[in-house]
């Protein structure tokens, strides 16, 4: 019988269990490790329910599902739950001290060989593993929330980060219906998060002088460009427009965009109102009156057909 390839993702929150959902319908193991017991059980039953959504959206058989919930199992130990991963994935909260310390344990227990990537969205890998000699195999694997439904994965290289580890979780990834790709220098914001900031930046801008509502501002962007997105890049935009077009386009509108270097005043504001967000019931948008459940079911919807149209997604039937 081969020997099931196991991976060992530490922190059982909103990541780790969309990322185990991803790891076991592709065909792996899954030790998912937590410090807090209440946590775990909650993170192991978060990754059911993420495979069961695949179910129902109709990406995923029921035998195969099945099969990557047997593959799912938690434990509270560091040193248990990583023994026989041929890859660690950390996804605990966003702290460098404790993923600085997480990371000098892991090397100390972990065989050499065995790959280190953290989940962190803002912090650099360089930093994260200050203290591990062997940085060679270490990088960040920056999946997207959700997880289990996002098929975009960055590979951010840190200072130390091997090419070949590098190309190796390229490959891995891609044998899970994901989308790596690789970002070759430790910055902030790693590739999609500056284009998105960027995004928000000028939105945000957009509001605050009047041009338009906030209504109209995600209107444009999710039905104009954003519609377009997994079929048709920016960068294959410019080339179809062509580069002589854009150049024209980029003199004309590129004075008058918004090139603030520091977080939008409008966030201030709306904060000091009370306005924080979904959480504090209004934000940009009122949520009073509107249904954040129903938003998050239409999101989810949407990517589950786009997986499909695009085909990604390999759920194994092991
Ligand atoms: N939430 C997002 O949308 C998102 C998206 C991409 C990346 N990330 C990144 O992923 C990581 C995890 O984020 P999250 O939203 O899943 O966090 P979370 O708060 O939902 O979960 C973190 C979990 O880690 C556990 N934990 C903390 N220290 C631990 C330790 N020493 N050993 C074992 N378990 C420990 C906590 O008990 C908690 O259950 C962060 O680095 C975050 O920046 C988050």
């Amino acid at each position: 019988m081969t020997k099931i390839p196991r991976i060992s993702i530490i922190g059982a929150g909103l990541m780790g269990s969309g990322i185990s959902a991803s790891g076991a319908l592709a065909g792996n193991e899954i030790v998912l490790c937590d410090r807090d017991r209440d946590r775990l059980a909650a993170g192991i039953e978060a990754c059911r329910r993420n495979i069961r959504q695949l179910v129902e959206g109709g990406l995923v058989a029921e035998q195969a599902a099945v099969g990557a919930e047997s593959r799912v199992r938690g434990e509270t130990e560091l040193p248990a739950a990583v023994a026989g991963a041929f890859w660690v994935i950390e996804a605990i909260n966003e702290n460098l001290a404790l993923k600085q310390e997480i990371f000098g344990t892991l090397e100390r227990i972990v065989p050499r060989g065995v790959i280190l990537t953290s989940n962190t969205s803002g912090l650099r890998i360089t930093d994260i593993v200050e203290r591990v000699k062997d940085r060679s195999r270490t990088a960040t694997t920056h999946f997207w929330f959700p997880a289990h439904l996002v098929p975009l994965v960055e590979v951010v290289m840190g200072d130390g980060t091997s090419e070949s580890v590098a190309l190796h979780l390229r490959e891995v990834l891609l044998t899970w219906g994901k989308a790596p790709v690789i970002v070759r220098r430790d910055v902030p914001g790693q590739l999609a998060n500056r284009i998105f900031q960027a995004i928000i930046r000028e939105a945000s801008a957009i509001v605050e002088s009047g041009l338009a509502s906030a209504e109209d501002v995600d209107t444009a962007v999710k039905m104009g460009m954003g519609l377009r997105f997994p079929a048709w890049g920016p960068l294959e935009h410019v080339d179809t427009v062509g580069l002589e077009l854009c150049r024209s386009v980029q003199d004309s509108v590129l004075p008058g965009l918004c090139n603030e270097p520091h977080a939008a005043p409008i966030l201030g504001r709306l904060l000091a109102e009370g306005r924080g967000g979904v959480k504090a019931g209004a934000g940009f948008h009122d949520w009073g009156t509107r249904s954040h459940a129903d938003l998050v079911a239409q999101r989810d919807q949407f990517l589950m057909q786009a997986l499909r149209i695009l085909g990604l997604g390999k759920w194994s039937e092991r």
